[in-house]
């Protein structure tokens, strides 16, 4: 599910490649390979570990060649190790890379044994490399190989796949990981994302669900998923790769961090009038879709989750309309009843994830009104394929925990329950669009709390659990605040909305286990005070993100940090940020890998 770069030019490609594995390498892999090939010999080099060391490999041998493949393997079948990094081979003739998972791999491989061929690896990814190669026997062309071959998989996958006999041409196919097509002057590529090919063109075919397509130096020839040819549009990208540098900062994720309010200027700039929100936003039918909507259900997963359920408060609260949020792993194989005239809102920072894409095709079969994607990623699958789109302008995030791209859903999420409110008329809205303009200013000013936060965060380098606690809408933040927590400095958090701690995880509270409060000075903050009594009274150590005017003071059992806010709807946004920067600076004393944690990827593209 990481990275693909693969190429067809004149020139020598191996170092368009590795370039482009770089430009992936934010998403979290844990090996990385290419293969070559010139005059009929294939030149394979694999490392466990990090790009750097592929270029390192490739500085020491002659990589030259036309024709290649590349890859970062994020391991699902078998460990990550240099023999089970791609591409595999099928004895010397054809090299491949995969993303996904092919959940047939072991009928597959025991068939393919049976007909004499040896596995040199433990992936699922080697049986479609022996299985091209079984076709070609019988086929015409490396083209009609690989259809035969992936008609035989169940499961995900991008690949690409060369034979060295006929190395003029490599053959790519889609079904559940993504895949676009570089176009070049007298070259093309391929890869799993645009990212890795801007330095090489700006001209892209996507290629759709069970696409298989011939590319050569001049030509690209895609067959639909019934094997018949077709002709597919040609994008003009202006997706810009602004990740090459961090800046004075130390890591990407604090570079984004502090992006906050330029990526929500961003994504508010043209979008606000005098009536609240451009409806246009949304898609160009996007005010007569709205004015139907009776029923809205999110879906989304991880950190945009997290999102979704913020909104849910919102739109009940302010829009009147019943709203449902659901993980979309869940959501995807579940039977669901559809309340009629009901909106699917599909929520995802790369809108290439496997299980939120899944979704809304099950929902485009369950009578939905219409579907809307917010997304990150203009030209990704979830925003292709749904009838309605609003695009976050947070820029590329790299670090894999999700910081500027979930404070985008959420401005993006309040623009939608004013684009609603306006349409159906419930109620005034001129005071969402004043808040809404407020917010990269009051964002830039709880920056300023890192030098506390950084101060803060040693006392929590030697715990091993931590609770976050929050109400209300702030419930959601806790919960996203406690996943920081635990995907960067693999502290074990969890949150609960405080009404709940009586019911069972009071009984975890001692002095070992630091309790996290957002507590903002709305309606819910009295009953908030009464539960952190009930942590205190059991010998609880707490630190309490608050307004000034919360009326919190701290003492030895309890640490207030002053939270500039605003005190209405959109706090929820606002305390996001101390809890990114908590969790940033307690990654950095404990000394992760902050920007790609071990285990984790950034783009989800397998279940
Ligand atoms: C965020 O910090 C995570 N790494 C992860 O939960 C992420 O939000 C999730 O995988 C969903 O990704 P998406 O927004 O690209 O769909
Ligand atoms: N399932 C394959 C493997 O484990 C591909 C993993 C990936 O998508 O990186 O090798």
């Amino acid at each position: 599910m990481c990275g693909i770069v693969g190429g067809v030019a004149q020139r020598d490609v191996a170092e368009i490649l590795i370039e482009g594995l770089r430009r992936l390498e934010y998403r979290g892999y844990d090996s990385a390979g290419l293969a070559v090939v010139h005059d009929g010999e294939i030149t394979r080099l694999r490392r466990l570990g990090k790009v750097k060391a592929l270029a390192e490999a490739a500085e020491q041998c002659d990589t030259s060649g036309g024709t290649g493949i590349a890859h970062t393997r994020w391991a699902t079948h078998g460990e990550p190790s240099e023999a089970n990094a791609h591409p595999h081979m099928s004895g010397e003739k054809i090299a491949l890379v995969h993303n996904g998972i092919i959940e047939n791999h072991s009928a597959l491989r025991r068939q393919l044994q049976s007909e004499g061929y040896h596995f040199s690896s433990d992936t699922d990814t080697e049986v479609i490399a022996h299985l091209v190669d079984l076709e070609l026997k019988n086929s015409d062309s490396l083209l009609e190989a690989t259809q035969k071959a992936v008609s035989q998989l169940e499961g995900a996958y991008g690949t690409v796949v060369f034979d060295k006999d006929n190395a003029d041409k490599i053959v790519v196919a889609r079904s559940g990981s993504p895949l676009v097509i570089g176009l070049g002057i007298g070259e093309n590529f391929v890869a799993s994302d645009q990212l890795a090919l801007l330095p090489v063109t700006r001209r892209f075919i996507f290629l759709e669900e069970g696409d298989v397509a011939e590319i050569s130096r001049r030509d690209v020839k895609i067959f639909d998923e019934h094997g018949k040819q077709v002709k597919r549009d040609i994008h003009e990208s202006d997706v810009h790769y602004d990740a090459g540098d961090k800046g004075p900062y130390r890591h990407y994720m604090l570079k984004e961090i502090h992006e906050q309010p330029q990526s929500i200027n961003d994504t508010l700039e043209g979008r606000l009038n005098d009536q609240g929100v451009v409806l246009q936003s949304f898609g160009s039918n996007a005010e007569s879709l709205l004015k139907e909507v009776k029923n809205i259900q999110i879906v989304a997963c991880g950190t945009s989750y997290h999102s979704g359920l913020v909104a849910r408060y919102w739109i009940e609260a302010m829009c009147g309309l019943p709203c449902q949020v659901e993980i979309a792993s869940e959501f995807r194989y579940r039977q669901t009843v559809v309340p009629e005239d009901s909106l699917l809102i599909t929520i995802s920072q790369s809108g290439e994830t496997a299980d939120t894409l899944a979704a809304l095709r099950k929902a485009k079969a369950e009578g939905f009104l219409a579907s809307l994607a917010i997304c990150n990623v203009a030209g990704s699958s979830l925003v292709r394929e749904s009838d309605m789109a609003f695009l976050t302008r947070a820029g590329t995030e790299i670090g894999v925990a999700s910081t500027k791209a979930f404070t985008t859903q959420l401005v993006a999420l309040a623009m939608l329950v004013s684009a609603v409110s306006q349409v159906k008329g419930s109620g005034d809205c001129s005071h969402l669009r004043r808040d809404l303009e407020h917010l990269p200013a009051l964002i830039e000013q709880n920056l300023k709390l890192a030098d506390s936060i950084e101060a803060l965060a040693e006392e929590f380098a030697d715990k091993h659990h931590a609770l976050f606690l929050g109400r209300g809408d702030q419930y959601p933040i806790a919960m996203e605040g406690a996943l920081k927590l635990k995907e960067i400095s693999y502290i074990h958090a969890e949150a609960y909305a405080a009404g709940e701690l009586k019911h069972g995880p009071l009984a975890l509270i001692d002095a070992d286990m630091p309790i996290i409060v957002v507590a903002p000075n709305n309606e819910l903050l009295e009953k908030l005070k009464s539960n952190v009594e009930e942590v205190r009274a059991r010998g609880g150590v707490l630190y309490v993100f608050a307004d000034e005017d919360a009326e919190f003071e701290s003492d030895d059992t309890m640490r207030v940090i002053t939270v500039p806010s605003m005190n209405n709807w959109l706090s929820p946004i606002v305390y996001t940020l101390p809890l990114q920067l908590l969790s940033y600076y307690v990654a950095i004393i404990k000394g992760t890998d902050v920007d790609q944690p071990r285990n984790l990827a950034k783009s989800v593209t397998v279940e």
